[in-house]
């Protein structure tokens, strides 16, 4: 059953009952009982077994708040954690959800979470326990099994352990990440409470694959939406290592163009500024987009400098999707002086 509730002066539809899922575990949908979970800012308990640099976790009640009432299916062509996925799940903003990423084993990862969680959060607990002799050595040896064998678990270790949960490949396509010695990765009681949350949410209603984002927007439909948060820019071109591949402005901004003229909504998270320094390039007037601007806070960096300049990340919105919210009776007003709205195309 879902109801309409009040947050943040945006109306969000909530699930009321608990269930057991398949696996025995006690969820509610919009209130996930694990018990190591943190609130969002809307009180909503939001699983998120993927440690991922890039997660849009802070972000998602801003970008949220930009979504049409009713989904058939919501598309993440570059879902890295699937931060929004997930907080669009909690809060039952869409009947179907497809989760797709080039990177492969991420996928894989996903699929597991999805339909093996008890399996996948076992595994999980036997690699976490077994590290701490040398946990140097050990990482390198779970490093060394998940190049040859791209099993989920180990990449899951390896993305908990890893320098800022940065994915990093080499030339060959092997993960060749160090590890940061101050992060343990999570303890197994709270990824498996994660990881179970996860597959409650998702499991039964969700499509993954791992394919170029250029062919999977053309078979988009207008009942569906796409959000989309492609690698920054500034991280992008063929030799990066840090994803397999990037993303070409021109491409990019051809299959938003694409989108356009099938009338498909969506909305692009894409680099931003901070302070006056502006990230990357803007997408062109000519795609008609309205360009919103999310406050996300101060970056480290600049608190390292001792500079006060806050970063704020572009949001473009596409044609279809305000056509949309126009009908809709969410608000898509900034609230408490978090967004700051730009005219389109700027
Ligand atoms: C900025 S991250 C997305 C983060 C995500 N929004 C989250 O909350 O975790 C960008 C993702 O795009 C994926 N990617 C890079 N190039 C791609 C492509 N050409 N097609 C599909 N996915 C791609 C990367 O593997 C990475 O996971």
């Amino acid at each position: 059953m879902k109801q309409l509730r009040k947050a943040g002066g945006t109306k969000v539809r909530t699930g009321q009952s608990l269930r057991t899922n398949a696996e025995g575990a006690i969820w509610g949908t919009g209130d996930i009982s694990g018990a190591t979970m943190l609130l969002d800012a809307e009180g909503m308990k939001v699983p998120h077994p993927i440690p991922y640099q890039g997660s849009k976790r802070n972000l998602a009640i801003q970008i949220l708040a930009y979504f049409p009432d009713h989904i058939d299916n919501l598309i993440e062509p570059f879902a890295g954690s699937g931060a929004i996925t997930l907080a669009a799940a909690v809060r039952g903003l869409a009947e179907g959800y497809h989760l797709n990423d080039l990177n492969a084993p991420l996928i894989e990862l996903w699929r597991m979470i999805i339909e093996e969680p008890q399996k996948l959060a076992k595994q999980y607990e036997r690699i976490w326990r077994d590290q701490h002799d040398d946990r140097r050595e050990y990482y390198s040896r779970i490093r060394n099994e998940f190049n040859q064998t791209r099993r989920p678990h180990h990449f899951l270790y390896l993305l908990a352990r890893c320098v800022k949960a940065s994915v990093r490949y080499n030339s060959k396509g092997e993960f060749n990440q160090s590890p940061d010695k101050r992060r343990m990765g999570a303890l197994p009681t709270t990824m498996c409470d994660h990881i179970l949350g996860a597959s409650h949410l998702l499991n039964g209603k969700t499509k993954c694959t791992s394919e170029d984002y250029k062919s999977l927007v053309k078979r988009a439909q207008p009942e569906d939406f796409i959000y989309m948060d492609p690698p920054y820019q500034g991280v992008c071109g063929d030799r990066d290592p840090r994803y397999l591949k990037g993303v070409l402005f021109d491409e990019f901004v051809e299959a938003l163009c694409d989108l356009n003229a099938r009338d498909i909504s969506y909305i692009v998270s894409y680099d931003g500024r901070t302070g006056d320094k502006v990230h990357g390039r803007t997408l062109p007037p000519s795609l008609q987009l309205r360009h919103i601007e999310l406050a996300a806070g101060r970056s480290s960096q600049e608190t390292l400098l001792g500079r006060s300049a806050v970063t704020y990340e572009s949001l473009y919105l596409s044609p279809a999707l305000e056509k949309r919210l126009q009908t809709c009776r969410r608000n898509t007003k900034p609230t408490d002086g978090q967004l700051v709205l730009l005219e389109a195309g700027n």
